[in-house]
This record gives structure tokens, sequence and C-alpha cells, in this order.
């Protein structure tokens, strides 16, 4: 493909969707052609899929029936956004992709991960990042930030095993694959994480 996907992780309250939006708008500055998505929900068809994957619910939400949909959300934002993107050439910018896939339902949420690395690449139809910026941070941080600014989501309001199955499960991911995922740490200055960010990206000739 001509572009180049760059997606970014972590657990929430990382910091990570400022990163994607600091580099989309550098991007832009630099009057490079981007786009900022996300998963779930980077489609009119997803937001409703983000929807009812993110509010609380009083049914029963088997884990199954939740990794179908962030899959659905994913296959849907290939073909809507992603591939067409890539295609022409496009830097496409997307805050979550299929190793959060692999740490929330898989790690943290215990489905069998040879399973949700099926899906993925059925749902991604085998598009991998170029690079992926897994930001890094404790769990107490994590939390402390989430406090701070909101209501928790559905998954937020999971209890601190989770998130810390979540956390050990990127980093196990990151150490698997090594060349594609680079791990930051989340606990500096937003504005010096940026600096690495663009170091790193640079380095690998992606800007
Ligand atoms: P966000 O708050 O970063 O937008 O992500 C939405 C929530 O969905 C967050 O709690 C992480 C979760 N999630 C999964 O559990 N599996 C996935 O595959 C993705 C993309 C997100």
């Amino acid at each position: 493909m001509k572009g180049y996907f760059i997606t970014f992780e972590g657990i929430e309250g990382a910091g990570k969707s400022t990163q994607a939006k600091k580099l989309y708008d550098f991007l832009l500055k630099n009057g490079k052609n981007a786009v900022l998505t996300r998963e779930p929900g980077g489609t009119q068809l997803g937001k409703k899929i983000r929807e009812i994957l993110l509010t609380p619910s009083e049914e029963i939400f088997p884990p199954t029936a939740e990794l179908m949909l962030y899959e659905a959300d994913r296959n849907i934002h290939i073909h809507n956004v992603i591939k067409p993107h890539l295609e022409k050439g496009y830097y496409v910018i997307c805050d979550r992709f299929t190793d959060s896939t692999l740490a929330y339902q898989g790690y943290a949420r215990g489905l069998k991960i040879d399973l949700i690395k099926n899906l993925n690449f059925i749902a991604s139809e085998n598009i991998e990042p170029d690079i992926t910026f897994l930001i890094d941070i404790p769990v107490e941080e994590g939390f402390k930030r989430i406090q701070r600014y909101r209501k928790k989501d559905r998954i937020e309001q999971e209890h601190t095993d989770f998130h810390k199955k979540l956390r050990e499960g990127f980093l196990k991911i990151a150490e698997e694959k090594k060349n594609r995922i680079v791990v930051i740490d989340g606990l500096k200055d937003e504005n010096i994480i940026f600096n690495e960010i663009l170091e790193i990206l640079k380095k690998r000739d992606i800007i």
C-alpha cells in the first residue's frame, strides 16, 4: 500500500489519543495527507457498534459477543476508512487496533489468543500497521487520570485485576512484535513523548 498505517495502543488513561491527535496535527501542518480515526467507532456504522460495546447493560454481555462486535467494527472500518486511505497514499493514524483486541478480549478477558489472532487476521484483511506506539503507564496512574476527567464506561468499570492483566498483555504483545511495536514511557511529559515519537518515525523513514 502507498500510505503509512500508524496505530496507538495502551490502557485507559495512557494518553494515546492525545499523541495520535498531536501526530495528525503535525502531519497536516507539514502538508501531508492524513486521517485520524479510531476503533471502535471510526465509521457511521461503527459508532452504533461502539455505543453497544461501551454502554453499561443490565443484560449478560458474553465475551464472545463482545469480541465479534469489535471485529465487525474493524472490518467495516478497514473497508470504509483504512484501506481506501492507504491506497490513496494517506497517513492513517488509528487510536487502537488489533493489539487492543488481543490485550482486552485475550489477555484480560481470557478468550483464546489463537482464536483472536485468526479473527484479527480476517477482520483486518491482513492489513498490519507499519508501526505501533504502545504508551505504557502503571494501572493506578491510568485510573487516577480517567477518574479526573469523566464517568467510566462499561469496560473502564472492570476491576483492577482486569486492568493489570491488560497492561501485562500489551507488554507481552510488544515483546512478541518487537519490530512493529515501540513501547513509550507514558509517565513522561506529553511534549517529550511526542518528540520521541517524531524521532522514531524519522529514523524509520516514515515521516
Ligand atoms: P477508547 O476509550 O480508547 O476509545 O476504547 C474504547 C474501549 O474499547 C476501551 O475500553 C478499549 C476497548 N477495546 C476492546 O476491548 N477491544 C478492542 O478490540 C478495541 C479496539 C477496544
